[in-house]
């Protein structure tokens, strides 16, 4: 199996379904249309969509058709933009960079990048409800895991965090709290939508969970690694970002190596995971092994 090829597949996939769900930007209203264009800006073209798989993957390996999830997959991804785009902005980790662009605010202006994203919320919501071929109770649920997973509780909850320990050194444990909330708990999202897609069962539950649990980690700790290691031509974001930010990452706590080392066990416990699912699992076990290595 060749995981390049399958992620390819399945970003090809959510950005068709992504096209579909955005809306035009074809009013005879100015405004309007340039508040659509910066949403279509921020979510087409670009991003690994490595979110996007994770459903998707989980959706058919828990035994359900992977494009029933692509209303999930594509709410996964709209999110995540939206999140993208306030994460640069100035009052946050002012970076004029993102998947190789200029980054929202700095191609529309800051208003209209805030209000990108706000509406992309939005969307995503509306998107993951018209799910159809799944069950009504089980398309409710996993919007519900969506919210939850992007708002205080998760995503914004570690996004609040984050800033805040730019202005103070961390420990360890707030610092893996942080990951969890501003990284992780998207991570899982996806997981978890592709398992309610399926209407998975609980023993499948299980093993999503984990294995996503574990992903959200070694992503974190690679993006880390990535801001001191990689090029800007690599990333298509800017480098040394969180070190301007003044912000406690994995690599300021334990260096590029050993970051790089407990990365690699967090990989041996995704796989590890994934013992349920046997033989079916590969792809997703090759693509635990591509977080660990990737270099953008
Ligand atoms: C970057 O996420 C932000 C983090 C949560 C670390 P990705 O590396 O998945 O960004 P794209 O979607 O591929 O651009
Ligand atoms: C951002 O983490 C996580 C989000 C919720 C967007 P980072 O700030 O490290 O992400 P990059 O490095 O800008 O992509
Ligand atoms: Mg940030
Ligand atoms: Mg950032
Ligand atoms: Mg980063």
């Amino acid at each position: 199996m060749n995981v390049k090829e399958r992620l390819q597949q399945y970003a090809d996939l959510t950005e068709q379904a992504l096209e579909q769900a955005l809306p035009a930007a074809n009013t005879p209203y100015e405004a309007y249309n340039r508040l659509v264009e910066a949403m279509r800006y921020s979510v087409l073209g670009g991003g690994k969509r490595i979110r996007a798989a994770l459903c998707l993957e989980f959706c058919r390996l828990c035994g359900g058709d992977p494009k029933d999830a692509l209303p999930f997959a594509c709410a996964v991804e709209m999110i995540h933009a939206y999140s993208l785009i306030h994460d640069d902005l100035p009052c946050m980790d002012d970076d004029d960079l993102r998947r190789g662009k200029p980054s929202c605010h700095i191609a529309f202006g800051e208003a209209v990048a805030l209000l990108a994203g706000d509406a992309l919320q939005a969307c995503a919501f509306k998107t993951a409800l018209n799910a159809k071929n799944i069950p009504a109770e089980q398309v409710i649920a996993a919007t519900e895991t969506l919210a939850k997973c992007c708002g205080y509780e998760g995503m914004c909850g570690g996004q609040a965090m984050d800033l805040d320990a730019e202005e103070h050194p961390v420990d360890f444990a707030t610092l893996a709290e942080i990951h969890s909330g501003k990284t992780g708990m998207m991570i899982i999202a996806a997981a978890k939508m592709g398992c309610y897609a399926a209407s998975a069962t609980p023993e499948q539950w299980q093993a999503a969970e984990e294995y996503a649990c574990e992903v959200g980690i070694i992503f974190q700790m690679v993006d880390d690694v990535l801001d001191v290691t990689a090029t800007v031509e690599e990333l298509g974001k800017p480098i040394g970002s969180d070190q301007e930010c003044g912000k406690t990452t994995y690599v300021t706590l334990f260096g590029v190596e050993k970051t790089m080392e407990y990365a690699a066990v967090h990989n041996k416990r995704a796989k590890n995971a994934l013992l349920a699912f046997g033989d079916e699992a590969e792809f997703l076990s090759e693509l635990s092994d591509y977080l660990l290595t990737r270099k953008h």
